[in-house]
């Protein structure tokens, strides 16, 4: 079903047929993800991607980064269905993450936490009492994010699971939860840390022609890899876990970083993450395929025949969205619009929609985690599921503004007089 045509569309405004068929796309998921919940309660812990349509979890887990994007999902449901049943399912699913708050283990508390807790702060009434404790519970969580700190250079950033050599571009989407606790009462230096953090991503993991790490502006790389003795704390190369090769785009990492610097960008003003999530916009307007659903790596050497990851286009189309509003000045917000508007309608179609495939459980298929290893290849994603419905409530809240998420990276800060 086409129901948008990228070329004709006015920039800002939701077609009335694209909003209908985004509500009868919630009615189909809510019926979906219930019978997910009746099977995967809170006291379990919540599946990864699906096989053969049925959802599973790794019994020896790679790394642990994805349950709060289950209960996010049931936030999701609840605001844009005002269904109460959506909301004692979420809490429930949300308190069953609460030690994870001080997992020293990961690299992904800002994943786990603002899909879970974050929502549920966004959706409280301003004096609900509730709310101190969850704030708190996301100050500490950010809190001991910041301590996975590999500080021996003054490029310092947070290290990934696989240790403090190691810096992922998934990250970048991590430290919105320091920006998130900064601007709520955390010790300055998670603030301070969410952006030096930032730089150096964009500084070692973003290319830019000319500056050595690739020739193709706004392409970006999984890993760099750094060494760690005392005193010797440079940049040594590039790497990758789940992209093909150091040297190539993996999809789903330009879409965390697209996303994670238009946000970096909107908690702090400083332009040059705007400047990084336009280069990373312009590699994904450039390089994606008309439908706009990438290859789940743009150095694939197969494509065509490589998989897409739908995943990296839902996150893609979300980052999108937050660019455009963030900026809307600039000369590609149009494009970013017309982007998401064609992700969110060859997501919603048939062919990518999961409960219009026989058996399956996930909400969204054509989705890929690992690809070199063959973890969760083709079918659903927990995360790919989330910002499916994070991408049909922006859609909806370009119509609806009070629809948008909340956060300090969503709202473009106020500038000082004479500071641009
Ligand atoms: N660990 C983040 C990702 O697979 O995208």
């Amino acid at each position: 079903m086409v129901l948008v045509n990228k070329e004709n569309l006015p920039a800002g405004e939701l077609p009335p047929s694209l909003r209908q068929h985004l509500f009868d796309v919630l009615k189909l998921c809510d019926v979906s993800l219930r019978r997910t919940a009746e099977s995967w309660g809170p006291d379990r812990p919540a599946p990864i991607w699906t096989e053969g349509g049925a959802w599973y979890r790794q019994p020896e887990m790679w790394t642990d980064w994805t349950p709060g994007f289950y209960a996010g999902q049931m936030w999701l449901l609840h605001k844009l269905l005002k269904d109460d049943f959506w909301e004692g399912k979420a809490r429930e699913h949300s308190l069953s993450l609460f030690p994870r708050r001080l997992d020293r283990d990961v690299h992904d508390l800002g994943f786990i936490f603002l899909s879970s807790y974050g929502r549920w702060i966004e959706q409280l009434d301003g004096d609900d009492p509730a709310r101190a404790e969850l704030v708190e519970t996301i100050v500490t969580a950010a809190t001991v994010q910041s301590e996975r700190w590999n500080g021996a250079t003054d490029e310092g950033f947070i290290y990934s699971f696989n240790g403090p050599q190691s810096l992922f571009i998934d990250i970048m989407m991590n430290v919105r939860l320091l920006f998130w606790a900064a601007a709520n009462g955390a010790d300055p230096r998670v603030g301070e840390r969410a952006i030096e953090h930032s730089r150096t991503s964009a500084r070692y993991l973003v290319r830019r022609v000319g500056e050595g790490l690739g020739d193709e502006d706004g392409s970006v790389a999984h890993e760099a890899i750094f060494n760690t003795e005392a005193g010797r704390g440079e940049f040594r190369c590039l790497s990758t876990q789940q992209g093909y090769s150091p040297f190539t785009c993996w999809a789903r990492g330009l879409a965390w970083a697209l996303y994670g610097y238009a946000y970096a960008y909107g908690a702090t003003g400083d332009k040059a993450f705007l400047e990084t999530a336009h280069l990373c916009a312009g590699y994904y307007l450039l390089n994606t395929p008309g439908d706009c659903v990438p290859y789940w790596d743009y150095g694939a050497p197969g494509i065509p025949d490589e998989p897409r990851d739908s995943s990296a286009a839902a996150i893609a189309g979300c980052g999108m969205l937050l660019l455009a509003e963030l900026d809307p000045g600039a000369a590609t917000a149009g494009d970013y619009l017309r982007t998401a508007l064609t992700v969110g309608a060859t997501l919603t179609s048939d062919e990518y929609l999961g409960p219009k495939h026989e058996g399956e459980e996930g909400l969204l298929v054509g989705g890929v985690y690992h690809r070199p290893r063959g973890w969760g290849v083709g079918g659903a994603v927990m995360w790919g599921d989330y910002f499916f419905l994070e991408l049909i409530e922006r859609l909806l809240a370009l119509d609806e503004p009070s629809l948008a998420p909340l956060g300090p990276g969503e709202r473009p800060v106020p500038l000082e007089p004479g500071s641009d």
